[in-house]
């Protein structure tokens, strides 16, 4: 499924020119389905060193007697009991799990499921900011730090939850004040500052579904979004700080807006002091807005199934696709989650190091932590800045008790040097987490050791940004552990391996991973587009939600993730398709074709490998190579980067036309022998790839 383009010159806009097509692609898969699932088996055969260093794991860590003695849930048993209970009858569980959240009005019916269509607890309402912020500040916790906030050049704040009370409902009031009603969507494209958390809140306080934009995309990669989502309102910042540096917020908006119609406000919060442009009538500055807005705002009860947010993810075609949240059963879960799984109290101070213009900030940042009274971490900037020890002295400096990071994460802080985290008193730790991609087994003994101090249990959490929460866990006083492995499912998941036609595989074998049953916190459908939600996740085994991950289950009932199947690149902990980024490679004037693949990277999981085509008449120079990355920066931001361009005169094709990506995947990543190629049209053409990488 590589991107290519007839030769006549593209139009001006180039970008666009190739998103129909991609679109288009994605809305039509139906019989492409067996095909699709070819991948996902050669990728797991094709896996196989992986998984076998992994299955070679035979170190097994069981929780500590005094760690075990305190958690929530204590023991194996009693984590056992809870799964079949869920299990046998998940309505009863989730039901009764659903106590740990304030409802206006209860629920009528759990679970209504019609596949894939499911709404949990119909019938009740309740209001999210209510449940984060309202019922806390009405008790002691009114004085309790809610938000520890650290900017990268230093400066710090502090918001309890009486502060974030009032500093959330006036902003619910600006909002209401612009304009904005129940059920518009609000665009967020945010610096890690607590004006961040507070625009989420207030979003959920008066009903307006909120769709947060990473701030690494670039303007074009903003105004898609925007326009998918019909946004009416966009709050941004004129800028943050990252590596030192002013990372500029508003320009970007401004270029995004000029094709984003339906937007009629901009809040700008004042962050970097750098000069902007504020249009007259159309951008207001936060600190105006706020100034003037009443601190009480009754929240909005709105209904379980009500949307809370859409954020965008990558999938296998060109168009980014939003994934609809919604409020009862989302909160349900993250509340829980974030309970069990970090095994968290009154007195712990969480410090996750996810942007919350990702699912894991959304979750575990703000609503999981909030939900629960917990005071927060939150941190703007670059770990590396101005030192690699960053991390470690916001742990020293605040006691922070539970630390949940990604696994490229724990490897550049392997690079970097243990002498870092030893310069820090990191005793406050009792409790690690990782998430985003799969970790290394060496890496998760470095973490357990160096930050650990061989004392603090790892939980390795599996989840995506479709599940909302976490799905599978180990719950820290309870689980044993095995580097590498997430280990068992959350209470009432019921996770499985299974053949392309859905048929379980046996313990130890790879296959895909696939959800069974429905569970609170999973999306409801792609913003406009329900086709492509049963296409995409319910079609390849009807009834059963396939997660696009190959996996393996031990004897013991562990899961091993094995990395993504289908064309969607982890870099970093960051899910990318490689169609947006061989859509974003083929609006460059020069370039015919591009194929875009991953190679195994030692500190970002994966890095993106492009091979490119180039029209008639261009020549392969290193120059151009630059300006290619460059172009992909500027088209869908620094996180899509390629990290190698590799030129071509003809990428291999089957005789149907379809780029064989398998080959090429094991070219980038430099292996010897090549699989089968009896079905490659021209053979001369592997051999020109092969003098290339010479
Ligand atoms: O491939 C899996 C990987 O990240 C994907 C989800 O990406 P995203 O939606 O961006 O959400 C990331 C944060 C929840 C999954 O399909 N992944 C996530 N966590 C793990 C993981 N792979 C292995 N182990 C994990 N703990």
């Amino acid at each position: 499924m590589a991107t290519s383009k007839p030769k006549a010159k593209r139009p001006a806009v180039k970008a666009k020119a190739t998103k129909p097509k991609a679109a288009a692609r994605g809305r039509k898969p139906a019989p492409k389905r067996p095909t699709k699932a070819a991948p996902a088996a050669s990728a797991a055969s094709g896996a196989t060193t992986d998984i076998e260093s992994v299955l070679n794991e035979r170190r097994i860590f069981a929780p500590s007697a005094s760690f075990a003695a305190k958690a929530h849930v204590p023991s194996i048993a009693k984590h056992k009991a809870l799964s079949k209970r869920a299990v046998e009858n998940p309505e009863a569980f989730w039901g009764e799990m659903a106590k740990n959240v304030d409802w206006i009005k209860p629920w009528k019916k759990v679970l209504d499921w019609k596949p894939p269509f499911a709404r949990w607890f119909d019938g009740g309402l309740l209001n999210l900011s209510a449940n984060c912020v309202d019922r806390h500040a009405a008790t002691w916790r009114k004085n309790k730090a809610a938000i520890v906030w650290e900017g990268e050049p230093g400066d710090e704040r502090v918001l309890t939850y009486g502060d974030l009370l009032r500093e959330v409902s006036r902003f619910a009031n600006v909002l209401k004040s612009l304009g904005v009603e129940k059920g518009d969507r609000v665009a967020i494209y945010m610096p890690m500052i607590p004006e961040l958390p507070i625009a989420l809140l207030a979003c959920t306080r008066i009903g307006a579904t909120h769709s947060v934009i990473f701030g690494g995309f670039s303007a074009e990669a903003l105004r898609d979004r925007i326009n998918d989502a019909q946004a009416t309102a966009v709050i941004t910042a004129d800028g943050g700080w990252r590596r030192g540096a002013e990372v500029a917020l508003k320009p970007q908006v401004d270029a995004a807006i000029s094709g984003a119609p339906s937007v009629r406000h901009v809040v700008v919060v004042k962050r970097t002091g750098t000069a902007i442009h504020m249009e007259p009538g159309r951008d207001h500055w936060w600190h105006d807005l706020v100034e003037g807005a009443s601190p009480n705002c009754p929240p909005e009860p709105v209904e379980s199934e009500h949307p809370l947010f859409i954020l965008y993810t990558s999938g296998t075609t060109g168009k980014p696709k939003g994934v609809v949240h919604t409020t009862g059963g989302y909160l349900v879960q993250t509340t829980l989650t974030t309970k069990w799984v970090f095994d968290l109290k009154e007195k712990d101070v969480f410090f996750c190091t996810a942007d919350v213009g990702w699912v894991t900030g959304h979750s575990y940042v703000v609503y999981g932590p909030l939900a629960n009274g917990a005071t927060v971490v939150m941190y703007e900037g670059a770990p590396k800045h101005a030192d690699p020890a960053r991390f470690w002295k916001i742990i020293e400096k605040h006691r922070v008790t539970i630390f949940y990071t990604a696994p490229t994460a724990i490897r550049a802080f392997m690079k970097w040097g243990a002498e870092w985290p030893r310069k820090y008193d990191l005793s406050s730790l009792r409790l690690l987490g990782t998430v985003g991609e799969p970790i290394n087994p060496e890496a998760w003994m470095w973490y357990r050791r160096e930050i650990g101090a061989d004392r603090c249990p790892i939980v390795d959490t599996w989840w995506q940004t479709e599940t909302g929460a976490i799905m599978i866990t180990p719950l820290p006083g309870a689980v044993p552990t095995k580097p590498g492995s997430g280990t068992l499912p959350f209470p009432g998941i019921v996770p499985e391996v299974v053949t392309r036609d859905g048929d379980p595989v046996p313990a130890g074998s790879g296959g895909l991973l696939v959800i069974r049953k429905p569970w609170p916190g999973m999306l409801r459908t792609i913003h406009g587009d329900p086709e492509r939600y049963k296409q995409q996740y319910w079609s390849q085994i009807p009834g059963t939600y396939f997660t696009g991950d190959g996996a393996r289950c031990d004897k013991d009932g562990y899961f091993w993730i094995m990395g993504r199947v289908d064309d969607v690149i982890n870099v970093a902990g960051h899910r990318l398709g490689t169609m947006e980024i061989e859509s974003a490679l083929v609006s460059h004037t020069r370039v015919a074709e591009a194929a875009v693949v991953p190679r195994p990277d030692d500190l970002k999981g994966q890095a993106v490998v492009a091979f490119v085509t180039l029209e008639s008449g261009y020549h392969a120079d290193p120059a151009l190579k630059d300006e290619l990355k460059r172009h992909v920066v500027k088209e869908i931001g620094a996180i899509a980067r390629p990290d190698e361009i590799r030129f071509s005169d003809a990428l291999p094709k089957t005789r149907s036309g379809k780029i064989m990506r398998r080959l090429l995947r094991d070219i980038a990543s430099g292996k010897q022998s090549i699989g089968d190629t009896t079905t490659l049209e021209d053979l001369s053409v592997l051999a020109k790839l092969r003098e290339e990488e010479e």
